[in-house]
């Protein structure tokens, strides 16, 4: 593979886009993270001419992602970042916890270089399979003069790393960027730009530091119809640092898990809410008892607090 200042790196983790099954129509019963980086990019000729490294950091079904893998690859991110021949990264991902290793990425690199995530919904092996397509797109993102940041491209649909989420278990077209909308669309390898990168902040890069199973722990509970405070109880006692709970609406919270998470927060656990609504964002009140994750998910806000708590 060539170098040249404007290298392109490919960095392996799995999923779907890796994955194969016994028959090319199924797209259901399939096994994720089957082939190798360097198999998906020679399935795609147009990239033959792209000055790109491949690497595999990592070969799993992103629902069985964890923060050993979440380190070993922000680690490697960081290390292309650093090298001044590379004009952007591609890292290839499941489509379950894309959304999650977005947003972790975004926050503990912060990169003013493009990071762009790239997946699949049908498996390499399906009759008209959708990887290529997307790996081809997201390169032409990560090769894309001033973009920067770390985003989600999916049937042709650019994401920011806040906004992005899974929105729909089977169609190709499964992201979407919520009330934001997307940053744009690749077309014939073209960007069509609607809204501007994700702009960098500080990172918070503290916990990149210590291996993962010193990380805080953050579980998440849900407000729901018939909660209690049994888990909340369960998990306070088994030293958990934060607990996000999936809110209701505006952020609002069973009467009986507000008491147990009022009494968590005294004990020193720290609380956020998320809102359990696809849509929209919490509109903060003064007299909150918990603060909030403004538009975040919960599983996002599960990343931000956790790497508060390690700073
Ligand atoms: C995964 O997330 O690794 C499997 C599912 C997918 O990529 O669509």
């Amino acid at each position: 593979m060539q170098v040249s200042s404007n290298k392109i790196v490919i960095l392996g983790t799995g999923g779907t886009i890796a994955g194969t099954a016994a028959a090319r129509g199924d797209h259901v019963g399939y096994t994720a993270a089957q082939l190798g980086v360097a198999e998906l990019v020679a399935s795609v000729p147009a990239l033959a001419d792209v000055p790109l490294v491949a690497e595999q950091v990592a070969q799993l079904d992103s629902k069985d992602m964890d923060h050993a893998t979440w380190r070993a690859l922000a680690l490697r991110v960081a290390h292309w970042l650093a090298d001044t021949q590379v004009q952007g990264i591609v890292v290839t991902h499941g489509t379950d916890t894309l959304e999650e290793t977005a947003w972790f990425l975004q926050q503990v690199l912060q990169p003013s270089k493009p990071v762009v995530l790239a997946c699949a919904m049908r498996p390499a092996t399906a009759l008209v399979a959708d990887g290529p397509q997307n790996l081809l797109d997201a390169v032409s993102v990560a090769r894309h003069p001033g973009a920067s940041g770390v985003v989600a491209v999916c049937a042709g649909a650019i994401h920011g790393a806040r906004e992005v989420r899974k929105s729909h278990t089977y169609r190709l077209d499964a992201f979407d960027s919520g009330d934001a909308g997307p940053i744009g669309y690749v077309e014939q390898g073209g960007l069509r730009l609607l809204r501007g990168w994700p702009r960098p902040l500080p990172p918070q890069a503290a916990l990149l530091a210590r291996d993962a199973h010193e990380w805080p722990r953050v579980d998440i509970v849900s407000s729901h119809a018939g909660a209690d405070a049994r888990l909340v109880e369960l998990l306070v006692a088994d030293g958990t640092r934060g607990l996000i709970v999936a809110a209701t609406g505006n952020g609002t919270v069973h009467k009986a898990l507000e008491a147990a998470l009022a009494r968590a927060q005294q004990g020193g656990t720290r609380v956020l809410r998320a809102t359990r609504c696809a849509q929209g964002r919490i509109i903060a009140s003064a007299d909150a008892a918990f603060a909030d994750a403004d538009d975040l998910s919960p599983v996002k806000a599960r990343v931000s607090l956790m790497l508060s708590l390690g700073d």
